[in-house]
């Protein structure tokens, strides 16, 4: 099973530490006996480092008033019907309820460091988050397939069924339209920013490695999400054939059920997750967070 550390109390937990707990883990499980308020919680991603505040292009001053007492550092993140965001909107997740294998910046080559869950108010079934090490993957597999460190992803496929002249609302290798900005509730990945305030759809590339050196402990890992990029393979690809086996053993895995006051801290580089479909009115706080170690902070491009 993958290693995760698990914490009790948030006010045990110091920047140092986490740091430390990063060279031995991608995630950080911190019980809490009482649900952190929402001010607290804010503090405590400062005290990290920079969290991305999502703008009200990206959710509407009512939604966040209403359910992160306006704190735009957290997204929440409700049950799909219930709060009325729909597609394109981010963690809906697809008509099966699931979220697949992902990490969000799969595809830019600036971006965060960690992405934090909080939960606030369980479901009443299902809602398991699961996560994949891929540091502990590429541990395992570089000796015996030392080209993976060379390996290149080839996204130019990403939107495959987006070409030039689709039909589709959306389409990054063109433009969007601008009548599909607005989702249900005002939300709308498309709408969502980096930290510099660019948009995020404006930063994929269409090529990366699949190794990449944390921008925090410096330590090499695999950086794809698997169902993705499986999706995008040349079928006769070696060794996406291997790296898709390995995605399947359980040794990578860690699933993660829910207490009320939960907060996790997860390496968004070499590690991807996962949701299980749920029913009732799950409320989750997610933030994105930029530590100031981050060489490939967007906002430090005109420094050097
Ligand atoms: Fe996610």
């Amino acid at each position: 099973m993958m290693k995760a550390v698990t914490v009790k109390n948030l006010d045990s937990l110091t920047r140092e530490r986490v740091i430390e707990l990063l060279y031995e883990t991608r995630l950080i499980i911190i019980e809490n006996e009482n649900i952190v308020p929402e001010k607290e919680l804010v503090q405590f991603y400062h005290h990290l480092g920079d969290p991305v505040s999502f703008d009200n292009e990206y959710m509407s001053d009512e939604y966040a008033n209403e359910w992160s007492k306006g704190y735009r550092e957290l997204i929440p993140v409700r049950n799909q019907e219930l709060s009325g965001y729909g597609p394109p909107g981010l963690f809906s997740g697809g008509e099966d309820g699931k979220v697949p294998w992902h990490l969000e910046s799969q595809n830019r080559d600036t971006h965060d460091d960690l992405a934090c869950f909080a939960m606030r108010s369980l479901p009443d079934t299902g809602g398991d988050t699961y996560f994949m090490d891929q540091k502990i993957m590429y541990d395992n597999l570089i000796k015996l397939f030392p080209e993976l460190e060379e390996h290149e992803v080839d996204w130019s496929n990403r939107f495959a069924a987006e070409e030039p002249e689709n039909d589709l609302p959306y389409n990054p290798w063109t433009k969007w339209d601008e009548k599909c900005i607005k989702g249900g509730d005002g939300w709308n990945f498309m709408r969502m920013k980096d930290i510099d305030g660019k948009y995020l759809i404006d930063k994929e590339v269409k090529s990366k490695p699949l190794v990449t050196k944390n921008t925090i402990t410096g330590q090499r890992g695999l950086m794809f999400p698997c169902q993705t990029v499986f999706n995008l393979k040349p079928k006769s690809d070696f060794l996406f054939q291997v790296l898709e086996k390995e995605c399947e053993k359980e040794e990578y895995q860690y699933c993660h059920k829910w207490k009320s006051g939960d907060i996790l801290i997860n390496d968004i580089q070499h590690s991807l997750h996962k949701r299980e479909p749920y029913t009732g009115d799950r409320l989750m706080y997610r933030s994105s967070i930029y530590m100031p170690e981050n060489p490939n902070d967007p906002r430090k491009q005109f420094l050097h």
